[in-house]
């Protein structure tokens, strides 16, 4: 079990990694007036939590501003005052919308995050980005709020599909890549053991994805201070290569593709160790990770969505490089440009 605690403008958030969901929970709903669990319908088993309990949509259908509303009329059914706690239970899909939920009703409301997939156990349980996707754009209502707490129990992966599981080490590998070597060595020595799920691998690298992600979101809570940027490591691609091939390279794979790219941007522009794009793939492949899609059949594609990004302020991106393992630096740089690098660099991967 490891424990550690993060600041943030609301105060203090609780971090439990490989504890009993259960237990831990039943602790942390003491001190509260009520509570209301909000839990994935794609679950498996059954989720035991001593909370009145409503099973919601997830995906990115049920990841809608109709779910909020569907929950809020719920929990304000059930009397639950301000000082009441609303729980999540299962992917990123379902604490996006239960966390914006929370965030909302009754102008706030404490939520704690128990996440059940590998992507929300490493990566959307933590950093309060939480929203929903409406008239069909992808999280475009949302505020930044951190959960109370966040309680990992690694037995939800047991069920959890072996595509679904290994698309979370993208963004493991994202953490060693940009900020800590020790990470990125650990997972590319102990491949065997954790793609079949050991508890105390997986606690490691659970652990010190969320710490480094915690360490950003202290410093760049609201995404404002140019350091949360980092977290954004191979998505300006990544999300283009999703929206090109319209979802079927799913988000891991997609990131994945992303930082291929992204690191061979770098090099070009005389900024990354030229060794960089090469490790990446080794550790991305051994994986599964790396999706044999023909870019250039899609760059037209990629080049528009990257045109339409939305970190994109003016016609100027931040971009995250990274310059050798553990080290990076933000560059502005002009979309025009970037994506002429794009088209040259990354016509085929690998
Ligand atoms: N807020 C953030 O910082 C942040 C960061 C990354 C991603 N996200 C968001 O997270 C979402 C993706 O999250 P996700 O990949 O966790 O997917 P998800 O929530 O869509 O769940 C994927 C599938 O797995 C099923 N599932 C969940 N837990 C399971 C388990 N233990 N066993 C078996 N099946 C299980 C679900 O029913 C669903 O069908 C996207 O909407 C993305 O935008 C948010």
């Amino acid at each position: 079990m490891r424990e550690f605690t993060y600041k943030s403008r609301d105060g203090e958030v609780r971090v439990l990694i490989n504890v009993d969901y259960a237990r831990s929970l039943g602790e942390l709903i003491r001190e509260y007036t009520g509570c209301a669990a909000l839990v994935s319908r794609g679950l498996p088993d059954a989720v035991k939590v001593d909370c009145p309990t409503m099973i919601i949509n997830d995906g990115e259908s049920g990841k809608d501003i109709n779910t909020v509303i569907g929950i809020i009329k719920w929990v304000h059914g059930l009397g639950l005052d301000r000082d009441g706690v609303l729980i999540g239970v299962g992917g990123g899909s379902v604490l996006d919308t239960v966390g914006f939920s929370a965030s909302i009703y009754l102008r706030g409301v404490d939520y704690i995050n128990v996440p059940t997939t590998m992507l929300s156990m490493v990566d959307a349980s933590l950093g309060g980005k939480t929203g929903v996707n409406a008239m069909g754009i992808k999280n475009v209502i949302g505020v930044i709020r951190q959960p109370r707490a966040i309680i990992v129990d690694l037995s939800f992966l047991n069920t959890l599909p072996v595509h679904n599981y290994v698309d979370g080490f993208a963004e493991v590998i994202k953490y060693g890549v940009t900020m800590d070597g020790e990470l990125l060595n650990y997972v590319i020595n102990n491949k065997d053991a954790l793609l079949s799920k050991d508890r105390g691998a997986l606690e490691f690298v659970v652990y010190k994805s969320l710490i480094n992600k915690a360490s950003i979101v202290e410093r760049d809570e609201l995404d404002k201070g140019g350091e949360r940027v980092v977290l954004n490591y191979g998505h300006t691609v990544g999300h283009a290569v999703e929206s090109a091939t319209e979802f079927s390279v799913s988000h891991g794979r997609a990131v994945a593709l992303g930082m291929i790219c992204e690191a061979r941007v770098g090099v070009k522009l005389g900024l990354t160790n030229p060794d960089l794009p090469k490790t990446l793939l080794s550790a991305l492949d051994s994986y599964g990770l790396v999706t044999k899609i023909d870019i250039s059949n899609i760059i037209d594609s990629v080049t528009k969505a990257i045109s339409r990004d939305k970190k994109k302020s003016g016609n100027f991106l931040k971009l995250p490089v990274v310059i050798d393992v553990g080290k990076w630096e933000l560059v502005r740089i002009s979309v025009d440009e970037f994506v002429r690098m794009v088209t040259s660099e990354c016509r085929s991967i690998p």
